[in-house]
């Protein structure tokens, strides 16, 4: 199948968020923010990938409004004067390009990079204060009082991007950052309400969920990004079958999510045993919601490399017909594109003109410019 006769190029009908196409700008942490409000670089790098031809932006991870909620340099914050009026310029950069973007909500943790941390005065906020399953205690043990807060921050950042004109909100639930860390029992070792059986540990992520619900218009379109997989430890799992899966996300899906984005580090694997399902498969299969899949889209290299832990691993471009098969038989509705699209803003374009020779490699030159 031609890509541009496939559902790849067709319009996303939803209720809350129509797309002209099924590509996404995949949610990636750039550091460009010095004083943690986006520029007019950052505005004019979103505008490209929108003119490039995708669909939707999903901004890299913007920090809410709680003191440890950023643990690494130069990422942008969604609170304050000066960060929503870059933001809102931002918007309007895609949204006068003909796209969409949603920001993606995001608290670090316990998670610092060390020696840069933007106020050292500030500890990790964790669950447990563990930043891995079996590590010692690096970070502040969060009480009730700090989960409501952090709670409050979500919803507020919410209100404040549907204030400045994003077109909806994704909320960053994977990778072993904070939500993350209270899903999954390596990191989660509390006794109260909030840690033990999957339920409770859902609850966290639960109430942001409805935070946000009750905080926004009902027509604004709330995505969750949630994954097995963590940085801390590739292979941990948050559930081990679809009846376990399934149990994980109807609280979900009850709070209020309209679309989850399912994070994998490479989309063809199979989630499951007996079935070719990927997450985001699997996701759609079990919810009735329209899924997101992501994971090295178009490169021949996954993200990170395993031994070095580096993000700075050549990887070239690869044709798509895979992916394109899939989306055509309703495995999943949408496709998220990380490194492909940061190194080539054309590649949209490029890939429905079947221009596959000029689509730009990946390399670590595109980490340490934005362009
Ligand atoms: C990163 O900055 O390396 C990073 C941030 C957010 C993620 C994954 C990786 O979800």
């Amino acid at each position: 199948m031609k890509p541009s006769d496939s559902t790849l190029f067709t319009t996303f009908n939803h209720p809350k968020l129509t797309l002209n196409n099924r590509i996404i700008m995949a949610p990636m942490t750039r550091n460009y923010s010095p004083s943690n409000a986006p520029g007019d670089d950052v505005a004019a790098y979103y505008r490209r990938r929108t003119e490039g031809g995708v669909g939707l932006i999903i901004t890299e991870g913007t920090t809410v409004n709680h003191k440890a909620a950023n643990g690494y340099p130069g990422v942008p914050c969604i609170h304050g004067k000066a960060a929503l009026a870059g933001w809102k310029k931002v918007v309007d950069g895609v949204h006068e390009a003909g796209g969409k973007i949603i920001p993606q909500l995001w608290h670090t943790g316990t998670a610092r990079r060390l020696g840069t941390e933007p106020n050292p005065e500030v500890p990790g906020f964790g669950p447990s204060g563990i930043a891995k399953a079996g590590g010692k205690k690096v970070a502040h043990e969060m009480s009730i009082e700090d989960i409501k807060e952090v709670v409050d921050s979500f919803a507020q950042a919410a209100k404040d991007a549907e204030q400045v004109g994003f077109d909806g909100v994704e909320i960053h639930g994977a990778h072993g950052y904070l939500i993350d860390q209270f899903f999954w029992e390596g990191t989660n070792q509390r006794t109260d309400e909030y840690g033990g059986s999957l339920q409770n540990r859902l609850r966290f992520g639960v109430e942001i969920i409805k935070a946000i619900r009750a905080a926004v218009a009902p027509s604004f379109a709330i995505v969750f990004r949630y994954s097995q997989w963590k940085l801390q430890d590739y292979t941990a799992r948050l559930v081990e079958s679809p009846e376990d899966l399934e149990k994980f996300l109807s609280p979900l899906v009850e709070a209020g999510v309209d679309i989850f984005h399912c994070s994998t580090r490479r989309f063809w694997e199979p989630e499951f045993e007996g079935s070719d399902l990927n997450l985001a498969g699997w996701t759609k299969k079990l919810t009735g919601l329209p899924t997101i899949t992501v994971g090295s889209v178009g490169l021949d290299v996954s993200f990170i490399n395993e031994e070095t832990h580096g993000m700075d691993t050549v990887a070239a471009p690869t044709k798509i017909d895979g992916l394109i098969e899939r989306m055509d038989n309703d495995e999943f509705d949408l496709v998220a594109v990380g490194r492909a699209i940061l190194v080539d803003p054309e590649w949209p374009n490029k890939i429905k003109e079947e221009r596959y020779d000029d689509i730009k490699s990946f390399d670590k030159k595109a980490l340490y410019t934005l362009s």
